[in-house]
């Protein structure tokens, strides 16, 4: 693929962002369509993180996705944003306007509600309460797509009550907190469960949580991808529960984004996952 001097350009911006593998999937994005365009990574310090912004308008740049750790931040920085990043309280897509403002969106509720119609035939979050283990940013997003999409009652669970309360209160009806220990007990009726916590992530602590009580026809979901078959995924699968990784949340939540830079909606397909596994490994 040729890269000119009238390529469109676009990136990520992340503390550190080597690991990030949103340069393989819009690299495989822009080859497949045969787009004068270029996807970069850029290492940009917390301190940095305002003028680094600012500073895309005057390079040129069509925009960017912004990770780890700056998604709070750049919300702050945005001339723009839409309901849902505001409601998130995160920035993971931005877009540098006809005007040269600064527009922030979250695309990450997106990412994970279409990983799921895809991933899983006849999903429907209005099916039954969901039971949501953490209150990052992370969760905010799941929970937010989740009230979108219908579901009538939303338990969050995490470590620090505290941070799930925030949650609550910020996102609404139909949240609700649920203690820590008690996360077993609140699997019980629950149409779906999804993991946005770092447990079971590669270097973390492994998840503890029994499913006994989860029903055999609940859709669980690991946001984590790293490994790609977390232990959570393995128990639900074993009990026949189906189940959604966490790759497929990262790649369509960069579909709104291409499209946004670069003028055309990418599909994700098998070969885009085989692809982006194959590059990150
Ligand atoms: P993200 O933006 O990916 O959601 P985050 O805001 O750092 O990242 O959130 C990480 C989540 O994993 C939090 O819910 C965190 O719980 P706390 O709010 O109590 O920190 C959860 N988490 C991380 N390590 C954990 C651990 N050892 N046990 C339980 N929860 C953990």
């Amino acid at each position: 693929m040729t890269v000119t001097g009238d390529a469109r350009v676009a990136g990520v911006i992340g503390w550190p962002v080597a690991h990030s593998l949103s340069p393989l999937m819009h690299g495989y994005w822009l080859a497949q369509h045969g787009i004068d365009g270029a996807y970069v990574p850029l290492r940009v310090r917390p301190e940095q993180l305002e003028v680094a912004l600012r500073a895309l308008p005057a390079l040129g740049f069509r925009g960017a996705n912004v990770t780890v750790p700056h998604k709070e931040a750049a919300l702050k920085i945005m001339g723009r944003a839409d309901a849902t990043a505001k409601r998130i309280g995160a920035v993971n897509t931005l877009i540098v306007a006809g005007d040269g403002m600064l527009e922030g969106r979250n695309t990450d509720g997106y990412g994970f509600i279409e990983n799921l119609r895809a991933g899983v035939p006849g999903f429907d979050a209005a099916r039954g309460p969901a039971v949501v283990l953490g209150a990052g940013g992370a969760a905010r997003a799941v929970v937010a797509a989740l009230i979108d999409a219908g579901a009538p009652e939303i338990r969050v669970a995490n470590r620090t009550a505290a941070r799930a309360g925030i949650l609550v209160r910020d996102l609404g009806a139909p949240c609700v907190a649920i203690a820590w220990e008690s996360r077993e007990a609140a699997l019980a009726g629950a149409a779906l469960l999804v993991n946005t916590t770092s447990l079971g992530m590669t270097g973390q602590p492994p998840l503890s949580l029994d499913l006994g009580m989860l029903p055999g026809d609940a859709v669980v979901n690991d946001i984590v991808y790293a490994p790609l078959a977390t232990s959570l995924l393995a128990a639900a699968r074993a009990r026949g529960n189906p189940t959604a990784d966490g790759l497929g949340m990262l790649l369509y939540q960069a579909v709104p984004g291409f499209e946004a830079w670069f003028g055309v909606r990418p599909a994700v397909t098998e070969e885009l996952r085989f692809a982006v596994l194959a590059g990150g490994a």
